[in-house]
This record gives C-alpha cells, sequence and structure tokens, in this order.
C-alpha cells in the first residue's frame, strides 16, 4: 500500500496525559509549554504535507493547526470525523488559512456536507461507519501528501498505531504529572494486551527545547 510517511508528535506529561481531565481542551495543559518548545512544533508543522486531528479534539480544542512560530507554509489539515460532526465555525474550516480535507463516512448528512463544501474545504469519504484508515491513506497519497503529521488525539492515534501505519512518534514531554486514570494518554483505544504485539520503538534522538524534553522515536515493527 502507498501511504504518507506518519508521524505522530504529542506534547505529553511525565505521566503521558493529554490533557487535564476527560474533555479538557489540551490548551490548558500546553500553556505551560516554553516558546521554543512551539517553535519545535511548528517547524515539523512547516516541514509537512499535512496535519491530521480527530474531530473529537477539533470540538474541544478548536485548533488552527497553522504555522505561526516559524516562517513556512501552512499544512493541508486533515480531519476525519464520522459523520462529519465538526462547528461550521470551527478554526480549521477557516480555508482562507489553509486547505482543509473533511475525512468522513457514508454516515454523514449530505446537507453537513454541502455546508462544509461550502466553507472551502475538500470532503473525502473513506468509509461506512468509522473512518477507514485503509481506504483514507492511499487516497491522501495520490493528493500529493507523502508526509502526514498526526497531532492526535488518542482515539486516532490509536488507529494509526493498531494498524503499524506509524514511522515515527516525537514527544514534547511536560515536567508535570497529572494523574487520573481516565486522562486520555498518548495512544486510547483497546490496547495490545499481548507483548508480542506490542509496537516497537528506538529512540532516534533526544535534546531539550527550554524547560521541555523532547524525545524521537523510529518504529521498527511498522507496516
Ligand atoms: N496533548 C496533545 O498533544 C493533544 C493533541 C490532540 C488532542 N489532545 C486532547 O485529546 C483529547 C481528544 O482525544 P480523543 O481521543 O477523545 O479524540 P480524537 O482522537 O481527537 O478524535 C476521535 C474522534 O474521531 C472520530 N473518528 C473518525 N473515524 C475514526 C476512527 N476510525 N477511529 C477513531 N475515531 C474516529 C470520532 O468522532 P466521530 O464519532 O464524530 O466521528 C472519534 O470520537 C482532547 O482532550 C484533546 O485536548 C491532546
Amino acid at each position: 500500500m502507498e501511504r504518507p510517511y506518519v508521524i505522530i508528535v504529542s506534547e505529553v506529561t511525565v505521566d503521558g496525559k493529554l490533557t487535564l481531565y476527560r474533555g479538557a481542551s489540551s490548551k490548558e495543559l500546553m500553556s505551560l509549554m516554553d516558546e521554543e518548545a512551539y517553535r519545535y512544533l511548528h517547524e515539523i508543522r512547516a516541514k509537512v504535507d499535512a496535519i491530521m486531528v480527530g474531530c473529537e479534539t477539533v470540538r474541544t480544542d478548536n485548533p488552527s493547526l497553522t504555522v505561526r512560530y516559524v516562517k513556512g507554509k501552512n499544512p493541508v489539515r486533515v480531519i476525519p470525523c464520522s459523520t462529519a460532526n465538526i462547528p461550521l465555525d470551527a478554526n480549521v474550516l477557516n480555508t482562507k488559512e489553509a486547505p482543509t480535507i473533511v475525512a468522513t463516512t457514508e454516515r454523514a448528512p449530505r446537507e453537513r456536507l454541502e455546508k462544509i463544501k461550502e466553507k472551502g474545504a475538500e470532503v473525502l469519504v473513506a468509509g461506512d461507519e468509522l473512518v477507514d484508515f485503509d481506504a483514507l491513506l492511499p487516497a491522501l497519497y495520490e493528493r500529493g501528501i507523502k508526509t502526514l503529521m498526526v497531532e492526535g488525539g488518542a482515539s486516532i492515534n490509536w488507529e494509526l498505531v493498531r494498524r503499524r501505519f506509524v514511522d515515527e512518534i516525537r514527544l514534547i514531554h511536560l515536567p508535570v504529572v497529572v494523574g487520573g486514570e481516565n486522562v486520555p494518554t498518548l495512544v486510547g483505544g483497546e490496547g495490545f494486551k499481548k507483548l508480542k504485539d506490542l509496537l516497537r520503538l528506538r529512540l532516534r534522538s533526544h535534546f531539550t527545547r527550554g524547560s521541555q524534553l523532547i524525545t524521537e522515536w523510529e518504529v521498527i515493527n511498522r507496516r
């Protein structure tokens, strides 16, 4: 299968959390991040062809997913969303800033898709129930997207990890502990449960940006 090179990039606390509590915007936690770490994040955004976040992240964080801390072009934004339930005033639908692809399924109501198209976004139907990444990734590759950065959340990360569609993981470690059993961590979903199934990584590099440790991991058993 021809697919984009996939890099998961995430801010995580020392205990692996993505946010303060389930349903909370990660923007609050990210306010702890130094400007140097923001620049690291935006340097990656400026280098990739596209950036993906799940539509729960769009609904809770309302990110713009643009390049602001460094100079560079904005990547194409890709939002997997099975019923296209994205607020029409969401920042990712401001297509004057950057192009947006809403990846959806046969379940999405036609009227909603029309409204999204009127905002200037492309609609790509891939799947019946949930967005089917086996269909979505080759479709993105065909559109010229050769490198894809994934900025979460936990559910989308799991979908890609369980299919071994991840080539790299880059983490910005926030020097805090949040705690809480139900707080989303880097990867959600069912989990692998068996040692033989785990995603295996090799540490490629580690360095600091401001007071944040950055670690960059290569996936050994990718597809
Ligand atoms: N620290 C960080 O770097 C960071 C980054 C991003 C997000 N976050 C945080 O993570 C949390 C959101 O994470 P999340 O795991 O709840 O949501 P998510 O991964 O952002 O989005 C999941 C949603 O995507 C849609 N979807 C479409 N196809 C799917 C598929 N095949 N598999 C799974 N989902 C599919 C579903 O919504 P529909 O049913 O509507 O289709 C699903 O609920 C927020 O609190 C956010 O602040 C943190």
